[in-house]
């Protein structure tokens, strides 16, 4: 391996930030082991076989995925970034003994946006269940506004303005092995009972 191939390496794999058995019944270790350990996994290997030697190969990982969103000659790079992406903020929006009430200042966008916390819930787990194929569903805030919005494949909300407060992964991946084809009680149960309210609230305040 020369030396721009060992400089090439940016992009890492973080660690889970809960124990592989810490998200089940709802999520499973057996699920995390190869959704964590092997398409995760995969996306940063492949992402990193992809950068050596192009431009993107020293950018940060949101640089790259703004700088290839909607080209379509960067389409590999841009699927793997994004996924790399969207994955690490995922395991972040769940948490062991999660959902529950969110913290003030997300309850209070949560009222003046859907009309309460229930209705946000409903519209969050609409878009996650009503995404056809793979796809995303994201909690995202606008101006002074909370929205949902779902995506397809890869695709997120960065290169196109709102910023992500939560996800939902409707990857088959994501609960094949723990529901099969009952993608609406995985999605019920995750925001019930994981939901990461406090990461959630934390996004808030970032820039
Ligand atoms: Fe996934």
């Amino acid at each position: 391996m020369n030396a721009a191939a060992v400089l090439s390496q940016p992009i890492a794999l973080p660690p889970l930030p809960f124990d592989q058995g810490a998200l089940a019944p709802v999520i499973s270790a057996n699920t995390l082991r190869f959704h964590y350990g092997k398409h995760h996994k995969t996306y940063v290997d492949t992402l990193n076989k992809l950068i050596v030697g192009t431009e993107f190969a020293d950018m940060p990982l949101e640089n790259i995925i703004r700088a290839t969103s909607g080209h379509s000659d960067h389409t590999e790079i841009f699927n793997n970034a994004a996924q790399v992406w969207n994955h690490t903020f995922y395991w972040k929006c769940l948490k062991p003994k999660g959902g529950g009430e969110p913290p003030a200042e997300l309850k209070r966008m949560m009222e003046t946006s859907f009309g309460g916390v229930e209705e946000c819930k409903k519209e969050l787990s609409k878009a996650a269940v009503g995404q056809f194929g793979s796809g995303w569903a994201w909690l995202v805030q606008d101006g002074d506004k909370l929205k949902v919005l779902k995506t397809p494949d890869a695709e997120n909300p960065l290169a196109h303005g709102p910023k992500p407060l939560l996800a939902v992964d409707v990857w088959e991946h994501a609960y094949y092995l723990d529901y099969q084809n009952r993608r609406v009680d995985h999605v019920n149960a995750l925001i019930e009972e994981l939901a990461n309210w406090d990461f959630a609230a934390e996004n808030l305040r970032k820039r």
